[in-house]
Order: structure tokens, then C-alpha cells, then sequence
């Protein structure tokens, strides 16, 4: 067992629901949640801000060594993520960024610089992490791995409403279409590949509320503790 408890490892594409999932299993163990997206999304703002050529490699692996992210865990269980000590929030989560994020994650060297980062903050346990690759490269050795996925025409639908609540403009099938891209990109980029880990536990989210998957890996999770 590692200082603090385990480590459990969610994977999946985007749009499962699965952040909201490890952080609120995270909250019910007292323990950390971090999404690692957030760091794949500053490495894609910080290239977007400096007008750097996202398919020139050795520049995306010198912007990710030079990125300065620290976190700090709040009262939610979220390890809260800072660029330059200065929070983003919402700023990591338009489209543009999502899109330069999932060109640079593609850069092995970026790659390697954010595995070092979350091996570190995850090493002595008690962290539910979330991303693509947590328990296929960053923690093979997780105590628990989820792979949470959905069609996604249910993911384009929950991201759809998603926007509309926020006043947003919103088009169905160019959200759809988006996800697919990104889906295909994800899983057949070579560095780190989104797929399921052979010792992954799969739930499909299509159909189930939050809820009900928050319990699902809570009850599988407690059977680790
Ligand atoms: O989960 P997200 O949508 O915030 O992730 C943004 C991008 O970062 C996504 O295109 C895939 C990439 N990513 C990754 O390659 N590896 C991770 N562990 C997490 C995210």
C-alpha cells in the first residue's frame, strides 16, 4: 500500500461523465482527484499563445518543459491546476484548446515531460486520476483501473446540452463530428494510444446516470481499500 492509499486510474475519450465521476468518488474517500487533461490543455493554450507550430515537435517538447504547473487540492477533492501560478479555468475548456491539446499530446517528448509530472503527484496514493493513458502508461501498477466510455452520440448530446445551458452557441453535428475526430486521433496517435488497459474494469455510461456510475466504482473501489 502507498503512503496515502491507492491509486485508481480512469481512462476513457471525452465526454463520459468521467471527471465528474472521480471526483465525486474521489470527495466520498477523501481522496484527491486530478484530471490530466488540464495539463494537456495548457500545454495546447500555452502553443496557441505563442503561435508555436504544433507539428514541429522539439518546439512542443521545449513549451511542455518550460510549462510551470502547480496544484493545489480544494475542498472538492479537485487537485486545482496552475499555469504560471495563475488559475485558467474556464479559458482551458473552448474548442480551440481542446483541438491544441490533442495535437500536442500527440508529441511524445511533451508526453514524457507530463507522465514525469503526474508519477510524482500520484506516487504516494490516496488520487483518483483521470485521463487517457493513467492506467495503460502513467500507473500500470494502479491498484484500480476504469475504462469508462459512451457512443458518442451520447457524449455529442450531453456536451450539446452542456453549452446550451451556458448560453452558449451550439451545433449538434459539428459537435458530433468533433468527437469523432478527437476520437480518432486519440486512439490512433502512436505516443500512448487511448485504450483500455487488459486489467481495466469497462462501463459503458451511455445509458446510466452519475450517480449510478459514481456507485459502481465506489463499490468497486472499496473492495481495494
Ligand atoms: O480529457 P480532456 O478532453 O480534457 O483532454 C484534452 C486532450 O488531452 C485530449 O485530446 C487528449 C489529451 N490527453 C492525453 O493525451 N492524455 C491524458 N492522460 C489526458 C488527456
Amino acid at each position: 500500500m502507498r503512503k496515502n492509499g491507492i491509486v485508481a486510474a480512469i481512462d476513457g475519450p471525452s465526454g463520459t461523465g468521467k471527471s465528474s465521476v472521480g471526483k465525486l468518488a474521489a470527495q466520498a474517500l477523501g481522496y484527491s482527484f486530478l484530471s490530466t487533461g488540464e495539463m494537456y490543455r495548457a500545454l495546447g493554450y500555452k502553443a496557441l499563445q505563442s503561435g508555436i507550430d504544433m507539428a514541429d515537435a522539439a518546439a512542443v517538447t521545449r513549451a511542455a518543459q518550460s510549462l510551470k504547473l502547480t496544484f493545489k487540492r480544494q475542498p472538492d477533492a479537485v487537485l486545482r491546476m496552475f499555469v504560471d501560478g495563475v488559475f485558467l479555468g474556464d479559458k482551458l475548456h473552448d474548442e480551440a484548446v481542446g483541438s491544441a491539446a490533442s495535437k500536442t499530446s500527440a508529441v511524445p517528448g511533451a508526453r514524457e515531460v507530463l507522465t514525469n509530472l503526474m508519477r510524482e503527484i500520484g506516487r504516494n496514493g490516496g488520487v483518483i486520476m483521470e485521463g487517457r493513458d493513467i492506467g495503460t502508461v502513467v500507473f500500470p501498477d494502479a491498484e484500480v483501473k476504469f475504462y469508462i466510455d459512451a457512443a458518442p452520440e451520447a457524449r455529442a448530446e450531453r456536451r450539446y446540452k452542456q453549452l446550451v445551458e451556458r448560453g452558449e452557441s451550439a451545433n449538434y453535428d459539428e459537435i458530433l463530428e468533433g468527437i469523432k475526430e478527437r476520437d480518432h486521433r486519440d486512439s490512433t496517435r502512436a505516443a500512448a494510444p487511448l485504450k483500455a488497459a487488459p486489467d481495466a474494469i469497462i462501463i459503458d455510461t451511455s445509458t446510466l446516470t452519475l450517480n449510478e456510475v459514481v456507485e459502481k466504482v465506489l463499490k468497486i473501489i472499496k473492495k481495494h481499500l
